[in-house]
């Protein structure tokens, strides 16, 4: 059986079918959610803070995306797989983004690429649809600009920023984007933007309206360590039962139960 495209996808939004995305970064996990029909995995730059222990998705580097993304298309059959664009990537304009895309396509052999950005990366956008990479694009809090966010807050509250994410969505839209993710926003927005569009919108934080869901697969299964974004939900207690195993293998070893008999060559 063939990949998901972004054909695919579009079918899904004339036929009202929602479908939900996972974040993966390793070709083990990758191939769990593909077995599981998870339609679209992300290898997003959301590594930077869950897989290589940064502070942010600031410092991931082509490097460090372009490895993990290759790692997860080998892991998987059956889903489209998305690349993240990092932080500086293709923030110099159009012919930067090519050449970032055009790596992540050819040495990762991902189907699609994510950047940050409606309106600013219009012009990023536009160029690589143009040479036949699709993208998915990503508005609302948009996390590689937590410098200038200070933090991690709530976008498109009140008129004006509420206008400013609706140009967004168009303009992202107009440029060929296949779909938009749309990143904590107030979910009445979300809902608007998702109606507004023939494209479909992914949400995360944005309410339950939108076309699509995704959300990073350590929060998801209840890996990640310390508190989790109200609008996770943990569908697992992952770092619970993997601690347990952990502490259950160490007791073993020190208290000579393991290996047992059958574990063992004569
Ligand atoms: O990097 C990431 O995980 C993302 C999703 C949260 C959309 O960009
Ligand atoms: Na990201």
């Amino acid at each position: 059986s063939r990949r998901i495209t972004v054909r695919d996808i579009a079918a899904a939004k004339e036929r009202g079918e929602k479908w939900p995305m996972l974040t993966a970064y390793d070709a083990m996990t990758a191939s769990v959610f593909d077995e599981a029909g998870i339609p679209v995995l992300l290898v997003g730059d959301s590594m930077g803070n869950c897989h290589l222990g940064y502070e942010s998705t600031v410092p991931v580097t082509m490097d460090e995306i372009t490895i993990l993304a290759a790692a997860v298309v080998r892991g998987t059959k059956r889903a489209l797989i998305v690349g993240d664009l990092p932080f500086g990537a293709y923030q110099e304009g159009p012919v930067q983004a090519l050449r970032s895309a055009t790596r992540l396509i050819k040495e990762a052999g991902v189907g699609a690429v994510k950047l940050e950005g409606g309106e600013r990366s219009a012009d990023q956008i536009e160029l690589l649809v143009r040479s036949g990479i699709p993208v998915m694009a990503h508005i609302g809090l948009t996390p590689q600009s937590v410098n200038a966010f200070g933090g991690y807050p709530v976008q498109g509250r009140g008129e004006e920023a509420a206008q400013q994410l609706l140009r967004d969505a168009k303009a992202a839209q107009d440029a060929g984007a296949f779909a938009v993710v749309l990143e904590l926003v107030p979910a009445e927005l979300a809902a608007e933007a998702t109606r507004s569009l023939h494209i479909p919108t992914v949400g995360i934080g944005a309410g339950v309206e939108c076309d699509a869901q995704v959300l990073v697969w350590t929060d998801m299964a209840g890996l990640t360590s310390g508190r989790v974004p109200r609008f996770v939900k943990q569908y697992a207690q992952l770092r619970e039962t993997l601690g347990e195993a952990a502490r259950a293998f160490a007791d073993d070893v020190i208290g000579s139960t393991y290996p047992a008999p059958e574990h063992a060559f004569h």
